[in-house]
């Protein structure tokens, strides 16, 4: 019996040692957001009196910053780090006090003092917060888009950057646009390698106008130009991951194809 629990005690630390993200859905995540980019907290802050976003607590990225920053030695030791972090929370969630907070006193004007969680995390909980909590890196929760622009502004960047340009022909109703946007287009190989060479238009079939002499037949569909609005490459479907930076792949090829021809 001893041993099924010890058992039992071990996964639990276990679970809770990999999934402090838990315990901030569970425990902080009804006041702290994870993550709000600078720029539109100082809008909010600045220019909004945090009428923008209405908080009621300063975000995961402003804390962790402050924290990281403020408390202990940031150039020193990193596990005394950590050490001097997590005394300092663990004396900060049992009695918080405004004079000790870490964070800009023009931003604690906008909030309450935090209220105590005594009793309200396990030992393996606290454990779990302070290694979320000094582990977070803001770029794992950015918000990761592609960059899209109008079809006339995209055909200028695209000469003068000389970029091929990829048109992406979408549509409302399209369940299989919807879903590469969720799982490829928002991908931060797809969106690196999308960048670097391409300039990327997405265009609405049922709504606007489409600036060149080609209908696709479905949605999703690719189409690849050089920067000289050449039709290289068209490319109609719903793409995996791996498949969709084949046919970048491809696109290049075509493209740098024609550039030898025409040298030829
Ligand atoms: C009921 C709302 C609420 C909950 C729940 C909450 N907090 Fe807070 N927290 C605040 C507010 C408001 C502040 C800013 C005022 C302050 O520092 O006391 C704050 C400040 C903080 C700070 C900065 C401390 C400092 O020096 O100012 C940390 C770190 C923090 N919270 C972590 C957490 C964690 C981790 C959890 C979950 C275990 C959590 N909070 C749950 C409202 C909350």
């Amino acid at each position: 019996m001893k041993n099924v629990i010890s058992f039992f005690l071990l996964l639990s630390s276990w679970i809770y040692a990999v999934e402090g993200k838990h315990v901030y859905e569970q425990k902080c995540a009804s006041c702290h957001a994870l993550y709000i980019p600078m720029s539109t907290l100082e809008k909010n802050f600045m220019e909004m009196d945090n009428r923008l976003l209405q908080l009621k607590a300063p975000t995961m990225n402003q804390i962790v910053y402050r924290l990281k920053s403020r408390i202990g030695d940031p150039s020193g030791d990193e596990d005394m780090h950590r050490m001097e972090i997590e005394s300092f929370l663990a004396e900060y969630f049992n009695t918080p006090d405004r004079e000790k907070s870490v964070c800009l006193p023009d931003i604690l004007t906008y909030f309450e003092t935090m209220p105590s969680m005594k009793g309200q995390l396990s030992e393996e909980e606290f454990e779990a917060i302070v290694s979320f909590l000094y582990d977070y890196d803001p770029k794992a929760y950015q918000e990761k888009v592609l960059h899209y622009d109008a079809f006339e502004e995209a055909s200028i960047k695209a000469l003068a950057e000389d970029k091929m340009i990829m048109i992406f022909y979408t549509a409302a109703h399209c369940r299989y646009c919807k879903k590469m946007e969720r799982e490829v287009l928002s991908d931060s190989d797809v969106i690196a390698a999308l960048e670097k060479e391409f300039v990327s238009v997405k265009i609405d079939v049922e709504r606007e106008k489409n600036p060149l002499d080609f209908t696709p037949t479905m949605t999703p569909t690719f189409l690849f130009l050089s920067p000289e609005q050449k039709q290289l490459y068209r490319v109609p479907g719903s793409w995996v991951k791996e498949d969709f930076l084949e046919i970048l792949r491809e696109a290049k090829e075509k493209y740098s194809q024609t550039l030898k021809k025409g040298a030829e």
